[in-house]
């Protein structure tokens, strides 16, 4: 990981520093960019909120090969972690990759580790059809995510995604706050309950709802049919000054848990936040910036042995809170949630 994360450094110079940790201190307000936005505090508060979590130890047991696998929206996973919906390579990245080389590493790398790999969508449109085609030509092993456009561009997107073989499609509705779209004569707009009701019936795949902060918003995308949603902040690229995801998921899960997937993620780094995150009341969780990284820097090999990394990780924090399994996790690993 070393070698791929000096690698990522020098082909993403000036547009992420690869910090030691990456928490959006030094690339605040970068975006486009990999930062968050604004004073980046979004971003931060997502890092913080995992970082104020701490797990209880537990040694007197007989786990040592803990279970991490489990199933999520009929998909198989050797963990329950994605890469998160990530485009624009050009402008977010520096560009030395193409998006072609960039996406099929992310979609590739995680079907290689038994996990799912997400794609993103933007302006310009060859961001959703390099990540159609990495998915196509996977066997339809991906989760292509489209943004909340406000024309027929919504419907033909959807379309194409169901072409590429996936069995589920996602919207990141948070996308609404892209103000750079909406200059570029391209809307997108929230929607309406009933709208989304539409637009799910129409996409005829498992569908997952995705930038949900509020137990509102998680009630009305299940009310719409949804079957997932993912408890985010978009990284804190949409509206600065949002709390970190990880301190809203425990009020959404106990309303929402059993009754719709929940999928989380902003400021996971590591197998110990994903613990955290499942303790939280995830189902499963999403790393970006991590694995766009781990992409630039070494391709599909690259993300193939970053989520080996997470998932050692993972299973090291599984053993020292005694977790047998991701599928059944103790009521009490952690000694504390985040703090208000
Ligand atoms: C450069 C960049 C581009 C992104 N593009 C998309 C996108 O096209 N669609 C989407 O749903 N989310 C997009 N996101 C948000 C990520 O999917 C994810 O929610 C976020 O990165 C999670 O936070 P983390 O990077 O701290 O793990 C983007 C994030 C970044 C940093």
């Amino acid at each position: 990981m070393k070698e791929i994360r000096k690698t990522a450094r020098d082909l993403m110079t000036g547009y992420c520093r690869v910090c030691p940790v990456c928490n959006g201190k030094a690339c605040a307000g970068e975006v486009p960019g990999m930062g968050g936005l604004g004073t980046g505090s979004a971003f931060m508060a997502n890092v913080h909120a995992l970082a104020d979590c701490t797990f209880n130890m537990r040694l007197v047991h007989d786990i040592t090969e803990p279970d991490t696998g489990t199933s999520l929206l009929g998909l198989e996973l050797s963990m329950p972690v994605m890469a998160a919906p990530i485009g624009g390579v050009s402008f977010n990245m520096g560009g030395k990759r193409s998006e072609e080389e960039y996406i099929t590493a992310i979609i590739d790398g995680c079907r290689q580790a038994g996990i799912v790999g997400c794609t993103g969508d933007g302006v310009p449109p060859f961001i959703h059809e390099a990540g159609f085609a990495a998915i196509a030509a996977a066997g339809g092993h991906g989760i292509p995510f489209i943004k909340p456009w406000e024309d027929a561009e919504l419907y033909d997107k959807l379309a194409k995604a169901r072409d590429t073989g996936a069995s589920v499609v996602g919207m990141d509705i948070d996308a609404a706050g892209l103000i750079t779209l909406r200059k570029m004569g391209r809307p997108v707009s929230p929607k309406p309950v009933d709208t989304l009701r539409e637009i799910i019936a129409r996409a005829g795949l498992k569908f997952i709802v995705k930038g949900v902060m509020t137990v509102e918003d998680a009630r009305l995308a299940a009310e719409a049919g949804a079957d997932a949603i993912v408890v985010s902040n978009h990284g804190g690229r949409v509206l600065d000054h949002t709390p970190g995801t990880a301190k809203v998921l425990p009020g959404i899960a106990k309303e929402m848990k059993g009754k719709i997937a929940i999928i989380a993620d902003g400021g996971i780094r590591s197998g110990g936040d994903v613990l955290k995150m499942l303790a939280l009341g995830a189902d499963a969780v999403m790393l970006g910036r991590p694995f766009s990284i781990a992409a630039m820097g070494g391709l599909t090999e690259g993300v193939a042995s970053y989520a080996q990394t997470l998932r050692t990780e993972l299973m090291q924090a599984m053993v020292m809170t005694g977790t047998r399994a991701v599928t059944q996790l103790p009521a009490n690993i952690l000694w504390n949630g985040p703090r208000a």
